[in-house]
Order: C-alpha cells, then structure tokens, then sequence
C-alpha cells in the first residue's frame, strides 16, 4: 500500500483533527510527521470535545496504531498531560501508540528560548506558540540535540547538562527570566519517566512493514503549507516542512510510496500569528467570521484572524504538495453572508497583477482582486446528502473547483464527526 497524506493547505488550523478522527476507521495506522505541541487538534464526537496537540487523531477510533514519527519535535510533559487528558476514554495507549527513538526531545531550556528569542523580535515577533518548536529544531539540524531513545541512555542526564549549559549561556545574553527552569526540570524527568513505560520503537521499520504487508496508513499533517519554512510566509513560519515532501522526511517513506495527498482548507481562510495575509478582513465582516466560526486557537486560545479565500495561495501549496484530492472545511460558517468573496489574484505596489506567490508578493503591500458569488444564506442543519446542498453552496464548490482544478471530494458542514458530507 501507499501512505496518504492529509495536510492543511493554509496557515493551519483548518479542521485536520476532525477530519483525521473521521477518517481513521479507513486506515491501519495514523502518523504524525512534523511539528509538536503547537499543533492543537479538535476532535468532537458523541458531545465530547478534544483537544489533541502531539498524539495522532486516530487515537479514539479502536484497532488503529497511532504514531509519532521521527519528524516530530516531542514534550514529554505536554504528552504526559494530554495522556492524563484521555482516561476518562479508557484508551490502552501502552497498546496502540508508538512514539520514534529517533523524535527530537523538546527541553526545558528550549522553550525558554522561544520566548527569550520573540522578546528579541520586538515588532518583528513571529507571534510563535511558544512551545520550544524553533529551538529543539534548530539544536535539531544544528546537530546537537536529544533524541526520545535518547531518554534510555546512562548518559541522558550528562549530554543534558551539557546543552543546557550551553541554553543557559544564551539565555544570560538575552537577560531572560530562568527562575521557573528548576521546576520545569522537575516535571522534564517525571515525564521522561511517565514515558518510558510506551512504546519506543524505529517508526520507520513499523510504517514501511505495515504498508508492504497492506495495510493502510495516512499521515497527519500539523499547521499548514502557508507556515512550511521553505514555502510559507517566511520568517513567519513554523520551524518544518508542513508539506507533503514532509511525510517522506518524517516518516522515512520514499516519495514513490505516496498514495493520495488530501489537501484541506477552510471555505474561508484564517491566520493565528503574525505575517502577511493578502485577504485578511479587519472590519466587522471579519469579525462576523470569527464570531460564526469560533475562531479562537486550540493551543493558545488566541483570536485568529479571518479573511476570504486566497486562491493564487491555494494554487500555489496545491501544485508543491500535489494534492488530489480537496476537503473543504467550516461551510456553514458561510451561512451568513448574502455574498461570498474570491480572492483571484493579487494587486502589486507597481499596478502589475499576479496570480503567483512569488517571493516578492511575501513582502510588499498586495491588494487582493476578488471576484464576488452569491451566498447561500441559510442553515446546514440535518442535510447529510452532498445533492440537497443550496445550489449556491454546490456552485460555490464547482467554482472552487474550476480554479483550483482539483476535486473537492469532503464537505464539512459542522465540527461534529457526522457533520461531514462525502461526495
Ligand atoms: P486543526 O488544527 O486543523 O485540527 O484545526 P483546529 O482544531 O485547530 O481548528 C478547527 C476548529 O474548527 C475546531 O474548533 C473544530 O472543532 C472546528 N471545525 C472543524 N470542522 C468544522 C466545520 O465544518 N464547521 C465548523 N463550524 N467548525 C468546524
Ligand atoms: P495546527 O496543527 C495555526 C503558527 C503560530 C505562529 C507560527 C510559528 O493546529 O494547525 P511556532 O510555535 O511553530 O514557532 O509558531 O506558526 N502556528 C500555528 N497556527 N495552527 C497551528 O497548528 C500552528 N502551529 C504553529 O501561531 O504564527
Ligand atoms: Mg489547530
């Protein structure tokens, strides 16, 4: 079999844990790739809503091994806390989730330095979650960071000590606050020894086992293609590649065995952070949105930011992660509006159009040039069957889908599992 990969086609966000959740009973496996705990995950089903930030959203389905690949940068202590999180489910994680030796630990020290390095930024800030990504990536390819089978050596505690010498030499320049680092190390090695009793393995021996041996995995991406650090609104990214190449690297599965790239994106658009957003509305229109779509972070609770649907940026992630198939998401937040804005194309400083993401539209003031359809202004409730959509809502789609020039085979109408309408 090949691996199929899920990826939010925006600046994350965009409804990939309940989409995964909903998914998952199709699939053997879910594995996660890249990013760490400033993924945040909503999961609603049976009136339960859950909050997922490293373990993969298959976890609630049952038969389903859920693993966290050697891409990810991994907090033992937010790990603990979202395992602690999940007893009232009654899950036997000691059975089903698989976390790689090979996944970068996330230390204490590290999250320190993401806010000592924002602080730094002053108007600049990248707006980050502040939950260690950048630093444990950079000691990552700078290649003196801590590994999760790391954990099991009797040298643990001494390379350590080492890098966090080295932190806390850093940290001095930049005059940042240590005073909570004990503490933190206090729970660091709970954690450590909370995740111990797991299971550690080589993913990539279990991932590539289980596609020869046919069964069926799907990645799950964390943020969204707009936030990859090579192809996203840099610097005001993520610290990973959020994008299908991701998988490949993460994983440790060969381009070649990639199956269907499902690519998922908001009817709208929304951006937690700071950098650059060619659509964003911030007037009452806005504001409508936010409201209707509760668009408030996962992980840090903050407002997102919202604004009409970039096509020129959707064009662009779709042909760098070659996506096959689309899912749209958050519809019926659109039941509001009498009218619904495209963005086409983007207005230069210099008068001149575009419809590209070249490197030069990330950092001038672009006007967006949208192209304006008629609104469905009315409920979703209780319609199951993608043909008893409003027509407006179903033209919508093909006019999507005439742009885009990819299917768009899910319409998510809720953030309930079952208000999900498959075409
Ligand atoms: P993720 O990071 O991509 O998994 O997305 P988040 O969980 O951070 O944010 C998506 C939010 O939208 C969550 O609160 C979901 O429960 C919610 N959601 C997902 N799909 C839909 C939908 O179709 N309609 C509405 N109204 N909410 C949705
Ligand atoms: P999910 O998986 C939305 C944003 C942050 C910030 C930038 C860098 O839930 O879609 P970082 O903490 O990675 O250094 O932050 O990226 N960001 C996200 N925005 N959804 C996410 O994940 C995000 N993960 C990071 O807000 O702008
Ligand atoms: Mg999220």
């Amino acid at each position: 079999m090949k691996l199929d990969v899920l990826l939010g086609l925006q600046w994350g966000d965009e409804g990939k844990g309940k989409i995964v959740d909903y998914l998952a009973p199709k699939y053997n496996m879910v594995a996660r790739f890249q990013g760490g705990p400033n993924a945040g995950h909503t999961l609603e089903f049976d009136g339960f809503k859950h909050v997922l930030h490293q373990i993969p959203s298959g976890i609630f389905r049952e038969n389903i091994e859920n693993v966290i690949g050697n891409g990810v940068v991994l907090d033992p202590v937010v790990l603990k806390r979202e395992i602690l999180a999940l007893d009232k489910f009654q899950l036997d994680l000691t059975k089903n989730f698989f976390v790689s030796k090979k996944a970068a630990l996330i230390l204490p020290t590290h999250k320190l330095l993401d806010a000592a390095y924002e602080n730094a930024k002053g108007d600049l800030k990248i707006g980050s979650t502040l939950k260690g990504i950048g630093p444990t990536y950079q000691d990552k390819i700078g290649r003196m960071g801590l590994r999760v089978g790391d954990i099991l050596s009797d040298k643990f505690k001494d390379r350590y000590h080492s890098i966090k010498e080295q932190h806390l030499s850093i940290l001095a320049y930049y005059k940042h606050d240590t005073s909570l680092l004990d503490e933190m190390e206090g729970e660091f090695y709970a954690a450590l020894d909370f995740l111990k009793q797991f299971n550690l393995v080589d993913s990539e021996y279990q991932v590539n086992e289980a596609l020869k041996s046919g069964k069926t995995v799907l990645a799950e991406g964390a943020q969204g293609s707009l936030l990859d650090i090579d192809f996203g609104s840099y610097p005001f990214v993520t610290s990973s590649n959020t994008m299908a190449a991701g998988a490949c690297t993460g994983l440790g599965v060969a381009p070649a065995n990639i199956g269907e790239v499902f690519g998922i994106f908001k009817a709208y658009c929304t951006r937690v952070g700071s950098g650059p957003f060619p659509t964003e509305l911030s007037d009452e229109v806005g504001e409508m949105m936010r409201k209707e779509g509760r668009e408030f972070g996962a992980t840090t609770g903050r407002p997102r930011r919202c604004g009409w649907i970039d096509l020129p940026a959707l064009k662009y992630v779709i042909t760098i992660n070659g996506v096959t198939q689309l899912f749209m998401m958050k519809a019926d937040v659109l039941n509001i509006f009498k009218e619904i804005k495209a963005c086409v194309a983007y207005k230069l400083s210099d008068g001149s159009v575009t419809d590209k993401l070249s490197f030069e539209t990330l950092y001038e003031d672009i006007e967006p040039i949208y192209e304006v359809l008629p609104g469905w202004n009315c409920s979703l409730d209780n319609i199951s069957d993608f043909n008893k959509l409003p027509q407006e809502l179903t033209n919508y789609v093909s006019y999507l889908e005439k742009h885009l020039e990819v299917p768009i085979k899910i319409v998510s109408i809720g953030p309930d599992r079952t208000q999900t309408i498959i075409r």
